[in-house]
């Protein structure tokens, strides 16, 4: 097999965002787009020459052809051995199981998460070190490094490899392991939570319907909630994966998943509504009439973990992300565990994990996850609810309910304004840090700031500082306002709003969420000067 250097030069814009590298899926089809970010990460990660990776993707429009391409160049680089999803198929927490059960040196994902996918909408790729996680920022700043210099790429002029077949086959010197891309996973899940109980909870007559969105979950839920669980055929709605999500959008939120959503608030509800996303990292939570907020559900997963076997001797300590409500920090404070509070994105969760520090983490964008991979994983939160349905006898809403009189409850909720002109954005976000230093005291549509700052985060594992990941603003009646900008889009920009209001055990928890925040919403429209900015005051998503 003769190995091939190809000369190339550097493409402008490789540069990894909140989770890899995504763009518009045409510009991954230029000429040499893949190859130099491939060859980057090769590079980067210190030469691909005799090691292990796994290969999968979400299926998305182009994952095929992707796959085929980092195949020759892995044998181009010296890899030892790929262990690929058949078909290039691998949900990320399933990539990440794969590469932690295998001790392999890591992987390479394919996939823009819950961004639509086609030949017009978006493709990403990421690579995830060898503890299974996110690769982290000074692993990503030194790909981007490589690929703005880089000069060559290697390969191997080779026919395309069968990937429809489970077994090995070879590509010159490098062995390829074709496995099922639901098995070991499915296996992992069997020895974390009680299948006899959720059998039972489902042969008792409970019913569920889960939206795996036409991506990559589909087969993962069908195989467990029906086949292993003994869920009713038919409660895994839109299992099969399409390259384009059936022109959908996969992200499992009110929004995206608004038939899911709407018939969880009409009286045709099944007990439990579930979804996942586009490389099933992602979850959305429904009771009958009751959402679950992603930051609600990790607070409630963790208070009640200890219900699950893998969790039962309890949890070391409680993650979320920054913009996550605080609702987590309370149950971490009851069990009297360590609350830690990181910069958006899981990369961040991947050194309290290995040290043991925390079990449970989350984030309020529908993650939610724990030490059993180093991602985080949609079906996993739906077998943890699972579990504890079955072990509590409880419904969604009833234990709602029962951990806000526990714990009070955090009223929450993110405003997304998308499209937004980068210098309009960039506007908005420097005149808040500007005015950050001056704003304790100051009133805005009623509400006084007491505290405000610019979000920094040191690793307590390594020592390293994120800077700048988002602005805080604190104000006098116990809300928060957090404004900062998306890493994950591939066109203009999109500011995040997220607004949270607390109320104590004893008060009111039935009331509208919207009517709740109305308050913190406008001192935040306020404070930023966001209508004058953008040109409008409404969202384009609210969850
Ligand atoms: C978004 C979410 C973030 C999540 C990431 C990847 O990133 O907000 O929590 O980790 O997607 O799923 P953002 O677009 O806000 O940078
Ligand atoms: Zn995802």
């Amino acid at each position: 097999m003769n190995i091939e250097t190809v000369r190339t030069t550097p493409i402008e814009g490789q540069v990894p965002g909140t989770s890899g590298l995504r763009k518009k899926t045409r510009v991954f089809m230029q000429p040499s787009y893949l190859e130099n970010f491939v060859q980057s990460i090769f590079d980067a990660t210190g030469g691909a020459g005799g090691k292990t990776f796994v290969l999968g993707g979400d299926g998305r429009y182009h994952n095929a052809q992707a796959i085929q391409t980092i195949i020759k160049m892995a044998a181009g680089n010296g890899v030892a051995r790929l262990i690929i999803g058949q078909n290039g198929i691998l949900s990320t927490p399933a990539a990440s199981h794969l590469i932690r059960k295998n001790g392999t040196d890591g992987g390479i994902i394919l996939s823009a998460s819950h961004n639509p996918g086609g030949v017009d909408e978006d493709f990403g790729i990421k690579f995830n070190t060898a503890n299974g996680g996110p690769a982290p920022e000074h692993l990503t700043a030194k790909m981007s490094e490589i690929a703005a210099g880089i000069t060559r790429y290697k390969t191997v002029q080779a026919a395309d490899i069968d990937l429809s077949r489970i077994g090995q086959t070879h590509l010159g010197g490098m062995a390829i392991d074709i496995v099922d891309p639901v098995e070991d996973y499915a296996a992992l899940m069997e020895t974390l939570f009680d299948f006899d109980a959720i059998r039972g909870l489902f042969a008792g007559g409970f019913t569920m319907c889960f939206d795996a969105m036409h991506a990559v979950t589909g087969p993962y839920a069908s195989q467990i909630l029906e086949g292993r669980l003994g869920a009713a055929p038919g409660t895994v709605i839109n299992a099969v994966p399409q390259e384009d999500f059936a022109g959908g959008h996969p992200d499992p939120n009110p929004i995206w998943a608004k038939p899911l959503f709407d018939l969880m608030m009409s009286d045709k509800a099944p007990d439990l509504g579930a979804a996942s996303d586009g490389d099933g990292d992602r979850n959305m939570i429904v009771g009958k009439g009751a959402y679950v907020t992603p930051s609600d559900s990790l607070a409630v997963l963790a208070a009640n973990a200890h219900l699950a076997p893998a969790y039962r001797g309890g949890i070391a300590g409680i993650a979320r992300s920054m913009p996550t409500s605080a609702a987590a920090d309370r149950v971490a404070k009851a069990l009297g565990i360590a609350a830690y509070e990181t910069p958006t994105g899981w990369k961040f969760f991947g050194n309290l994990l290995d040290a043991g520090k925390v079990t449970i983490c989350g984030e309020e964008s529908a993650g939610t996850g724990s030490d059993h991979v180093r991602e985080k994983d949609g079906l996993w939160a739906v077998l943890l609810w699972l579990n504890i349905l079955a072990e509590t006898k409880m419904s969604v809403a009833e234990l709602l309910s029962a951990h806000w009189r526990a714990y009070g409850r955090d009223y929450y909720s993110r405003h997304d304004y998308e499209n937004v002109p980068v210098e309009a954005a960039a506007s908005l976000m420097s005149g808040l840090k500007a005015g950050l230093a001056t704003l304790i005291g100051q009133s805005f549509a009623g509400l006084a700031v007491q505290a405000a700052d610019s979000f920094a985060y040191e690793d307590p594992i390594d020592g390293s500082v994120s800077e700048n990941q988002g602005y805080r603003i604190f104000f006098d009646n116990g809300s928060r306002a957090v404004f900062r900008l998306s890493g994950t889009g591939t066109q203009a920009a999109t500011i995040r709003l997220y607004i949270e209001q607390y109320v104590a055990p004893a008060g009111d928890h039935t009331t509208d969420a919207a009517d709740v925040l109305s308050g913190v919403k406008a001192a935040a429209v306020a404070v930023s000067d966001l209508e004058n900015i953008l040109g409008r005051s409404d969202p384009d998503v609210i969850t």
